[in-house]
């Protein structure tokens, strides 16, 4: 169960943090060329705010099965170590302030009625979203 949780969890973070960067470049356009946001701009930024949703399900899971997550932060220790202190802390707190970030972004979009507004919403909220999660990937052990 471990095994597939992290690969599902790796090969889910090329679809999100793609469709995170997608989204918010296509919403930076739309606002910058002034054209009117569409239901197809909505759904497009559905599906970057549905990914990262499953990322989120899956990390949550996997943080409690995973040898460098919570049994980390109870086991003691991992607040000295900087990679430990990575997965079991600050990835996941960094990460789900994120989400809730893009989380707002999308759904002040819907609410809101003038097109820029509703574009600027998504492009400034999934941005501060991606540098976030960016800023916290466990790198040496992604793609080391
Ligand atoms: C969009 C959000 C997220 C992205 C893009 C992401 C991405 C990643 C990546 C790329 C790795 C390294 C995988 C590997 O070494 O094969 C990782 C590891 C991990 N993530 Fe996330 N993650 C996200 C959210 C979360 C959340 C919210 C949690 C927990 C609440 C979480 C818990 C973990 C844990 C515990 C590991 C270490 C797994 C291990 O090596 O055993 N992640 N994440």
């Amino acid at each position: 169960m471990y095994i597939g949780l992290k690969h599902a969890h790796s090969g889910l973070a090329y679809l999100a943090l793609a469709a995170l960067l997608i989204v918010m470049i296509y919403a930076l356009i739309g606002a910058l060329s002034n054209r009117e946001f569409t239901e197809k701009d909505r759904k497009f930024a559905m599906i970057a705010f549905i990914l990262s949703h499953i990322q989120l399900l899956v990390g949550l899971i996997l943080y409690f099965v995973s040898p460098v997550g919570f049994s980390l932060l109870t086991g003691g220790g991992a607040m000295g170590d900087k990679i430990a202190r990575l997965t079991a802390l600050e990835h996941p707190v960094i990460n789900i302030i994120a989400i809730v970030l893009i989380s707002v972004g999308y759904i002040r979009a819907k609410k809101l009625t003038e097109s820029r507004a509703k574009f600027r919403s998504i492009y400034m909220m999934y941005g501060i979203g991606l540098v976030l999660i960016l800023s916290r990937i466990p790198w040496h052990s992604w793609l080391g």
